[in-house]
């Protein structure tokens, strides 16, 4: 049976695209069964629209407190039949609340290498920063920010001629590998959490992908057509 998903966005969708086309290549055992924005102009709406996915907005600005807004989406979540959730881009800090809702069975990606630099332009902040290397990382979430154990990372290079946009599509394109592996570790119930380790049976090797500038290294490795 596909792991039931609800993806949460506020922006492009990449990584949510990244989601669709590997399970529509039939890779990743997962389906969609909601697709929330809190902003009405994420062009992953679209996205979601194209591959004729349920989507719904809810926006953030119209609910008195932080709560009634995670409430409102736990219940659309509910509704959908999601038993786990994605967060792909979604820009709002979720309350103990929604984590509590769905123990274990929230992932989030970061376009850092964590725990350096959390919170928002993680990419901005690294090309800030000048360092030599960075990445992004897909985690468990928990009641800290960019903070839950980690499941996945992939390492770039970074250089000195790059700007936070330059550096952030380099990291980007790992994203979009690294996202969907992890979700299907999870739909695999390979994935046990103890303490900030997370154990993931039987993974792949580190696996070192690209050359010069696009050259990455990826840990755990990746599984066959990730
Ligand atoms: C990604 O860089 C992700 O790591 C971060 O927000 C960005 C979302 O991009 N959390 P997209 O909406 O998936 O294109």
């Amino acid at each position: 049976m596909p792991l039931k998903t609800a993806v949460l966005i506020s922006g492009s969708g990449s990584n949510l695209q990244s989601i669709i086309d590997r399970i529509e290549q039939g890779v990743l055992n997962a389906q969609i069964t909601l697709v929330l924005s809190n902003k009405s102009n994420a062009f992953g709406l679209e996205r979601a629209s194209r591959h004729g996915l349920k989507n719904k907005i809810i926006e953030h600005a119209s609910f008195r407190s932080r709560e009634d807004f995670d409430q409102a989406m736990i219940k659309e979540i509910r509704d959908s039949g999601a038993e786990a959730v994605i967060l792909a881009g979604f820009m709002r800090i979720l309350t103990p609340l929604f984590i509590n809702s769905f123990p274990g069975r929230i992932l989030n990606i970061h376009p850092a290498l964590l725990p350096s630099f959390p919170g928002v332009h993680g990419q901005k902040q690294a090309a800030d920063y000048a360092v030599k290397i960075s990445g992004c990382s897909v985690h468990f979430v928990d009641e800290k920010m960019d903070h839950g154990p980690i499941i996945i990372q992939a390492a770039v290079p970074a250089f000195a001629q790059d700007d936070p946009k330059s550096l952030g599509s380099r990291i980007l394109a790992l994203e979009h590998r690294i996202y969907p592996q992890a979700i299907q570790w999870l739909a695999q119930d390979r994935l046990r959490i103890a303490g900030r380790r997370v154990e993931i049976q039987n993974s792949p090797g580190p696996l070192l992908v690209g050359k010069d500038k696009d050259s990455a290294i990826i840990c755990p490795g990746l599984e066959k057509n990730f």
